[in-house]
């Protein structure tokens, strides 16, 4: 009964894998959650709303002492002004934002950029709304952007470029040249840019987050995601927003409105309080704590036998395992998984165009306790022996 539309999407990769490992009782690093708690305070600001009759819809575009947060956190972080009753919309988490955002601001027909391997819900929030996707597929090690093949892909029907920086799964950080090339091509052939930096506090050594808004001309052709899921260890709350020119922002609205109309109350309330009060150091320490799990699980999955660069950013690791399985991603995903009981997410799904470059890697996820990727560790350095 799926529509034809969807029918290609089959369930996706992260229920089938995070199914298989309770199944198994594996430790799931297949899926990008947190297994501890955002900070207590939050959630304390959360039960405040709750209890203080914060319980009927919420406005539209977001609660006004969320979108007010969100305007003023953007200006403190990276020094651009959003008026935040006009250019701020607030979604069920960045997930809605993706799919609202392509709903509202694409015509069927229109060609869209997508740079793979992608966030698994880039493809059917265009099949959605009848746009029509175009490739171009970055390469391990270090996934760097080719200027040159990004530009043959710009016709006269481009109308978006998607980015995802930094970039799950492949851990990449976009420096400032990249975002400049996809910045010039944007201005040239008047296309707009949808950026999914949901991940932006999570970069580590010497990478900066650089939002393409940022760039000259970029902050009224760009619209940025965001999520509190990503940022504060909430990611079953689904709060996320989206920030940029009221043309780009009155587009999503408009299928916002008919998606969800409105998101939870109590927890945008609780978000305005996290975004006010969980700020530099909140973010220095959360950077800190990551940058220790990252270097833990890389080093424990080098020992073990697989290729591994660190990432610049996010909560992800991509690791070849060709010198421990014969096999592809999904065979490799599911033997680590049964056999080991740890389990990794196969990263084929991610690639649509040249689908074999994913099929030798695996992806996990360090959003967890040092309890956890050491028991991780522990099964993991078994796989050899
Ligand atoms: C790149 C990217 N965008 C968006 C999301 C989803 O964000 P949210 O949980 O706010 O819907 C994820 C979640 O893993 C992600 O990795």
């Amino acid at each position: 009964m799926i529509t034809d539309k969807l029918q290609p999407f089959g369930t996706t990769i992260f229920a089938e894998m995070t199914a298989l490992a309770q199944k198994h009782e594996a430790i799931n690093l297949a899926q990008g959650f947190p297994d501890f708690e955002g900070p207590a305070e939050i959630v304390e600001a959360a039960v405040r709303a709750l209890r203080s009759g914060d319980n009927q819809y919420a406005r539209s575009r977001g609660h006004p002492e969320l979108v007010k947060a969100i305007a003023d956190s953007v200006k403190d972080l990276y020094g651009l002004e959003y008026d935040p009753m006009e250019e701020v919309v607030v979604f069920s988490g960045a997930t809605e934002g993706i799919a609202a955002s392509m709903l509202g601001l694409l015509n069927p027909g229109d060609e869209v950029i997508l740079l793979e391997p992608f966030y698994d819900s880039y493809p059917p929030g265009l099949a959605m709304s009848g746009a029509v996707p175009r490739y171009l597929t970055l390469r391990a090690p270090d996934f760097a952007l080719d200027g040159d093949a990004l530009k043959a892909l710009v016709t006269d029907k481009t109308r978006m470029i998607v980015l995802n920086t930094p970039m799950n799964p492949t851990g990449k950080v976009f420096t400032v040249d990249e975002l400049e090339t996809v910045a010039s091509l944007c201005r040239e052939h008047d296309i707009i840019a949808l950026t999914d930096e949901v991940y932006e506090h999570l970069v580590f050594d010497d990478a900066r987050h650089v939002p393409l808004a940022y760039l000259p001309d970029m902050r009224d052709r760009t619209l940025t995601l965001s999520s509190a899921g990503k940022a504060y260890s909430f990611t079953g709350w689904k709060i996320g927003w989206g920030t940029g020119p009221r043309a780009l922002v009155d587009g999503a609205q408009a299928a916002h409105q008919f998606i969800t109309y409105a998101n939870s109350t109590p927890l945008q309330v609780a978000v305005a309080f996290a975004l006010r009060n969980y700020t530099d150091d909140f973010r220095a320490q959360f950077r800190t704590e990551y940058a220790e799990r990252r270097d833990f699980l890389v080093s424990a999955l080098k020992s073990a036998g697989f290729t591994v660069t660190a990432p610049q950013g996010t909560y992800f690791i991509m690791a070849g395992f060709q010198d421990l399985f014969t096999g592809d991603d999904r065979e490799f995903a599911y033997w680590l998984t049964e056999k080991h009981r740890v389990a990794a997410l196969p990263p084929s799904s991610f690639y649509h165009f040249d689908v074999e470059e994913g099929r030798r890697l695996t992806r996990f996820a360090f959003c967890k306790k040092m309890e956890t990727l050491e028991l991780a560790a522990e099964r993991i350095g078994k796989i050899g022996k």
